[in-house]
């Protein structure tokens, strides 16, 4: 389904804002979208992806900018990030299946292997095996040992723990966490053990996500030690062998504004201080970030209609179709996402709301139809008097957001629809009930199948 309409990007169309808020977006195109697609509705423009990408390419002309695919894999947006010049960073064989399909080659392929299942190995040794450009990131000697054990002995970057870490949220704040990496003081060892039997072109760590200006210093800490280690490599002290490596990976984790008022990254700078907290690198090693968030975030939004209005001695609670199985982020990390009321309701007699702009500012609940104390989307939120049937523009919700969406309650998941230079189209349509059975039905089937063969 496709209707070509005006954009809802806002207008200035030779600018690339460092943030686009959820105030920038066209509000009668949103109210459009809801009302020929309804909510819940995910809405990513592509148009904010590609601008995202140009940013970062701009900051960072001569890294190897990686998107991390897991902030968003929808088809649409891998190939815009693809057509962009971006690699694929990839965290499961699922990803990387994906990320084929969208025509990245092994070439621009990285696979970041965490505990990777047996499964996911043997898919990817497989893959690599047609396209032996394709590069593993490996976080234990473990895994070096099953990747050979499966007759991959190609392109291995070394995941490092470097023992500091930064993060929106401790669930997210990945650098010190002992499950990522080898021990910093182990890495050069395992670095130059491995490249006896790989080909070893990087060194890698990352620090975590949703990295804010605060916690800059850890993040310039961790590059720094990355430098170091790049160093060491390429000129040991002692009779060490040298590893010649092709990159230093320092990862993703550039943060993104949630807040209305919170500033944006100020990303050339952070990119400047990146470079010289690296340098100096020997010659032939290049810098490489993998940035996701920063990639998707504020591409999209999340819409959703109230469907209850419910004043309390202590708040208003504002029921909405979309909940923590849509968006789990406010769940999971108190995660704030801003939340614009594009009204379009009901007064309580049946007439229409007053328009959003003559209403008054009211202290309110988000919460959505999960049947979990944890279920909202914003608390303590000033949104303008909300009324049944208003659409609700949760906004910076293009990262983390479908991705982690699930059915839990056994409810299906959003529609998303892709803004593509004014053109709107369904590019993950709205789940049935039916399909909260698929699996089911198709194990029964299999039994029956079985039962039937087996005659
Ligand atoms: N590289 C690696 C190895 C990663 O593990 C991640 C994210 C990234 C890059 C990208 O980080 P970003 O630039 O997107 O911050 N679900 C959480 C975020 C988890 C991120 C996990 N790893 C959230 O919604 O905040």
């Amino acid at each position: 389904m496709s209707d070509a309409d005006a954009s809802a990007a806002p207008t200035a169309p030779d600018e690339n804002p460092q943030v686009r808020r959820v105030s920038d977006w066209d509000a009668d195109r949103l109210r459009d979208l809801a009302a020929t697609h309804e909510t819940p509705l995910y809405v990513q423009d592509l148009d904010r992806v590609r601008e995202n990408c140009e940013r970062l390419l701009a900051a960072f002309p001569d890294a190897d900018v990686r998107y991390a695919v897991k902030a968003h894999t929808g088809r649409a947006v891998l190939e815009a990030v693809r057509d962009a010049g971006l690699d694929a960073e990839c965290a499961s064989a699922g990803e990387v299946d994906r990320a084929l399909a969208a025509g990245f080659d092994g070439s621009r392929l990285h696979y970041t292997a965490v505990n990777p299942p047996a499964r996911d190995l043997d898919y990817v040794a497989g893959v690599a095996a047609a396209e032996p450009d394709l590069t593993v990131t490996v976080g234990a000697v473990d895994t070096l040992d099953r990747l050979l054990e499966r007759g991959y002995d190609g392109r291995v970057c070394v995941r490092v723990n470097p023992g500091v870490g930064a993060g929106h949220h401790e669930k997210v704040t990945t650098g010190g966490a002992a499950k990522f990496g080898i021990p910093y003081d182990r890495a050069a060892d395992a670095a130059r053990d491995a490249a006896e039997r790989f080909d070893v072109v990087g060194v890698h760590a990352h620090a975590g996500s949703g990295i804010d200006p605060e916690q800059l210093d850890s993040h310039r800490e961790l590059v720094a030690r990355m430098g170091d280690l790049a160093r060491e490599l390429a000129d040991p002290d002692g009779d060490a062998a040298p590893v010649d490596l092709d990159y230093v990976d320092v990862g993703g984790g550039f943060g993104v504004p949630y807040e209305e008022d919170a500033p944006p990254l100020d990303l050339p700078a952070v990119a400047e201080a990146t470079r010289e907290a690296v340098a100096p690198l020997p010659d032939g090693i290049d810098l490489a970030v993998e940035p996701g968030r920063y990639v998707v975030a504020d591409a999209g939004v999340l819409l959703t209609r109230v469907n209850t209005v419910k004043p309390t001695p202590d708040e208003t609670v504002v029921g909405a179709d979309a909940g923590m199985t849509d968006l789990l982020r406010p769940a999971m990390y108190d995660a704030y996402h801003p939340i614009r009321n594009l009204g379009g309701g009901r007064d309580r007699d049946g007439g229409d709301a007053p328009p959003v702009a003559e209403r008054e500012a009211t202290p309110v609940t988000v919460a959505g139809p999960i049947c979990e104390t944890g279920d909202t989307l914003g608390t303590n939120r000033a949104l303008a008097d909300p009324h049944r049937g208003d659409l609700l523009a949760v906004g910076t919700a293009g990262a983390y957001g479908y991705e982690m969406a699930s059915q839990y309650n056994s409810r299906p998941r959003p529609a998303e629809v892709a803004l593509d230079d004014g053109t709107a189209t369904v590019v993950r349509r709205r789940e049935a009930l039916d399909d909260l059975t698929t699996v089911e039905r198709e194990a029964a089937r299999d039994r029956a199948d079985r039962t039937e063969g087996g005659r």
